[in-house]
């Protein structure tokens, strides 16, 4: 049942080594490519890093101009703490064996939403099938190097495109957490 999915899907910070098969990151990328989009324009594009080296460097420089003092007093999570809760982490994607970089047009007034969309489709569709994931942030202060720059060349994204968002994948470390109890009064009902 799509609810059951939706309500064990969680954000999951531990990983083990193993790496998920094409197989299934081919019908997670599928789930992607048929997110709602903005005007029907399709400018998002989704680049797979199916390889734990690379997804760990870049992991890596997803952190590497995080500014923990925009965020003091946050806290996100103990069972799964983030790199807001334990400033020692050294890798923003938390050692996930793939990650899933969703790229959109600059001044595109929906690029981010457009991103989000896809990265929703995508996390709904591995949790269907037992794999794990994460949304992460700071898309663009990841690419934004030389080191950064020739990678989305090396991928073909187009220069006018900039990362929105990411989606790690791989399987958990440990116990699923809870879903934290939800916040009263985010419902209206008008009839
Ligand atoms: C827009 C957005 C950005 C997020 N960025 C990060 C992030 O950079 N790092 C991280 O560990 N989690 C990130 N998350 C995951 C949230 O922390 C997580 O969804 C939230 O704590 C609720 O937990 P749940 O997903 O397990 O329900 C992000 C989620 C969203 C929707």
């Amino acid at each position: 049942m799509l609810m059951d999915i939706i309500k064990s899907r969680h954000s999951i910070r531990k990983y083990t080594d193993q790496q998920i098969s094409r197989e299934d990151l081919d019908k997670i990328l599928e789930a992607g490519n048929f997110a709602p989009n903005a005007g029907g324009g399709q400018r998002s594009m989704m680049v797979a890093v199916h390889n734990s080296e690379l997804a760990e460097k870049l992991g890596r420089m997803n952190l590497a101009k995080f500014n923990r003092a925009n965020l003091e007093g946050s806290f996100v999570s103990a069972e799964q703490p983030s790199v807001i809760d334990d400033p020692k982490m050294k890798s923003g994607f938390y050692g996930a064996p793939t990650v899933i970089c969703i790229f959109c047009q600059d001044n595109f007034l929906f690029n981010t939403a457009d991103a989000f969309c896809i990265a929703e489709n995508i996390v709904l569709q591995a949790t269907e099938l037992g794999i794990s994931s994460c949304i992460i942030s700071r898309g663009e202060e990841t690419f934004d190097s030389d080191e950064g720059r020739a990678l989305c060349k090396k991928w073909d994204v187009p220069e006018n495109y900039s990362c929105q968002a990411f989606v790690i994948l791989g399987y958990i470390d440990g116990n699923q957490p809870q879903s934290k109890i939800r916040r009263p009064g985010r419902i209206v009902v008008v009839e």
